[in-house]
């Protein structure tokens, strides 16, 4: 009988959304990006072609979805695609940010689903797996049939943390779907816990109040903690009133700096003594520039996970079975 020894090709590539976060990936990993040429046609449309074999390769496309958020989720539909009739052996889409991660249920009658649309999608272009990080709701995982491995920048902010607090933390949740997390932070720092009450306006989108909090602050150094910032809106609300509230300071970390819009003036112009973000998304120069932003690099975590997804290895065993 004829004997088969199949020896595995693992190939990373990258869209165009944060080439910086996937080189470092790459060479974490030993290896350098794959060849991939990705243009865009004068009316908008996108056009890939991968310059290299893929044929019964394992193929890891890294791509977050920032702004042009659309542009970006749909350059990677396109590279699964071009994958799957090249014959790629299996395709694991790497998106560090998912985006639409926010409309995960309806709020209001006749509301869509897209994170749950985005997944089918993927589904549809012809992903076997997606790796993401830090989903604005852990139930995303369930938004397709095929695997999704979820990652945590929890441990990264956590080393961080306990090494740089000047004094006794209290860890606030901004708003409700933030309580399991800073609860997770305060086990971890041995620290306090607060939660706020922000309110949403339905007439304009990003216009937050945070209207109380309810926890021991007074002399207190408060932590917030979020899975993103986008406008600021959030976290500048609630250090606002955490500080009348006696905090002795106020800094917040989040896993994705979507630093949109008024974001870099409202945290400039902020009582936040730091905001400490991944690098899961790229950065403007501006934002790069604020001194109050602090990047932690993912690069490290997500290189382990893909190593560990090729090497059929486990992945909750690196974020000790807390990324759920
Ligand atoms: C909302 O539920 C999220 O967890 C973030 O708090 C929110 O998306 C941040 O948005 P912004 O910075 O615009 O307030």
């Amino acid at each position: 009988m004829m004997e088969f020894s199949p020896s595995r090709r693992g190939l990373v590539f990258s869209g165009t959304a944060n080439l910086e976060l996937a080189e470092d990936v790459a060479e974490l990993l030993g290896t350098k990006l794959g060849d991939v040429e990705i243009s865009t046609f004068a009316n908008g449309e996108i056009y890939t072609r991968f310059n290299i074999s893929v044929r019964g390769a394992d193929c890891f496309v890294i791509q977050s979805h920032s702004n042009p958020v659309n542009h970006h989720i749909m350059e990677q539909f396109i590279m699964i695609d071009a994958l799957r009739r090249a014959s790629a052996r299996t395709i694991t889409v790497v998106a560090p940010f998912f985006g639409y991660a926010r409309q995960d249920k309806k709020v209001r009658a006749r509301e869509p689903i897209t994170a749950r649309l985005l997944g089918d999608l993927f589904v549809t272009a012809g992903a076997d797996r997606i790796v993401s990080l830090d989903l604005h709701t852990g139930q995303i995982q369930g938004f397709t049939t095929i695997p999704f491995d979820h990652l945590t920048a929890l441990h990264l902010f956590v080393d961080y943390l306990s090494t740089s607090m000047p004094g006794p933390p209290v860890i606030v949740a901004p708003d409700s779907g933030r309580v399991k997390l800073a609860e997770r932070y305060a086990t971890h720092l041995g620290a306090e816990v607060a939660f706020a009450y922000k309110r949403r306006r339905t007439d304009a989108r990003n216009k937050v109040e945070t209207l109380w909090v309810v926890g021991e602050i007074e002399g207190r150094h408060a932590v917030i903690v979020d899975d993103m910032v986008d406008t600021g809106g959030t976290l500048v609300s609630a250090a606002e009133l955490l500080e009348r509230r006696g905090a002795a300071s106020v800094r917040a970390i989040s896993t994705h700096g979507v630093l949109s819009g008024p974001a870099i003036n409202r945290i400039k112009g902020s009582n936040l003594e730091e905001l400490v973000i991944t690098n899961s998304l790229p950065m403007t120069e501006e934002a790069r520039s604020l001194d109050k932003i602090k990047v932690l690099s993912i690069a490290p975590q997500l290189a382990e996970t893909i190593e560990a997804i090729f090497k059929d290895r486990s992945v909750s065993e690196l974020f000790r079975g807390e990324n759920i």
